[in-house]
């Protein structure tokens, strides 16, 4: 399986990205799960504390490998073509929820056609993880649509359209979703998410009918799973019944693959 994970700012993407991605480890599944945001969320969600997810360098901002990857003799051309499965190897982190962790570093461009050093190797390891690996791949995607356009996303078999109730986050995943269908992409789907009340449910459902989009989970607002967003603590997975939900989209994901 390999599942990106899209959505508005703030939907709720890397909690689901990191829940998903240690339920499949706790499986004894080999799991990757790609940060390609650049913020240290994912780290944290997967069991690592704040100052070992701030030791991670990205690979974008790894330069000696950079260097490695694509230089040449010449001064100004740099090699396009190069293998990157030592990297994983080198660089996925491992992390108490069993999942490796990648951490990509700003990919805002690599749907972009931008050709610099550093796009080269992240672009190159991400169709590597997305189309050689036999990990189950979860790919943790940056806040918005820009980066989705001809990007390597585009290769993955499942996509999560994370939203919660908000106009602006349907909006922004009926713009994910067109996008994705008009796409390879095998499943699309949403994810209706911190869902608080019936209404919200119902205003979801009823977006997803008229727009023909399938859900394929809906996770409810957890209060834990809130707290522990502002107090930086871990969530309890036993009484937490956000993590319950996910568990039931973990299922229905591997049924659909
Ligand atoms: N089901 C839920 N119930 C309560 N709080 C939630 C739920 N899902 C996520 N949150 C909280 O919402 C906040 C945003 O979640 P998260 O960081 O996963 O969103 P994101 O979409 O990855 O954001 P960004 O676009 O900034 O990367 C976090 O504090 C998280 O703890
Ligand atoms: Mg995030």
């Amino acid at each position: 399986m390999k599942i990106a994970v899209a959505g508005k700012g703030g939907v709720g993407k890397t909690f689901i990205a990191g829940t998903l991605a240690a339920i499949y480890a706790r499986d004894a599944q080999p799991v990757i799960a790609i940060d390609a945001d650049p913020s240290p969320n994912l780290a944290v969600t997967l069991g690592l504390s704040e100052t070992e997810a701030g030791q991670i360098r990205p690979i974008a901002e790894n330069e000696e490998l950079i260097r490695l990857k694509t230089q040449t003799d010449y001064p100004g051309v740099f090699r396009l073509t190069f293998t990157v499965d030592d990297v994983i190897g080198k660089y996925a982190v491992p992390t108490p929820s069993g999942a490796f962790l990648l951490v990509m570093g700003t990919v805002r461009s690599v749907g972009s056609g931008c050709t610099c050093p550093a796009n080269t190797v992240v672009k190159a390891l991400l169709r590597h993880l997305i189309v050689e690996r036999r990990e189950i791949i979860i790919l943790d995607m940056e806040a918005g649509i820009e980066h989705l356009g001809r990007g390597t996303a585009a290769h993955v078999d499942t996509m999560l359209v994370v939203t919660d109730a908000n106009r602006k986050s349907l909006e922004t995943a009926r713009t994910i979703c067109k996008m994705a269908e008009a796409s390879p992409i095998r499943h699309v789907g949403l994810v209706a998410n911190k869902v608080s009340s019936p209404m919200e449910g119902e205003v979801v459902s009823a977006f997803a009918r008229k727009n023909d989009i399938t859900i394929l989970g809906t996770v409810p607002f957890d209060p834990e799973v809130f707290s522990a967003g502002v107090t930086g603590g871990t969530v309890d997975e036993k009484s937490s019944v956000a993590m319950e939900a996910i568990r039931g989209l973990a299922h229905r994901l591997v049924d659909m693959s």
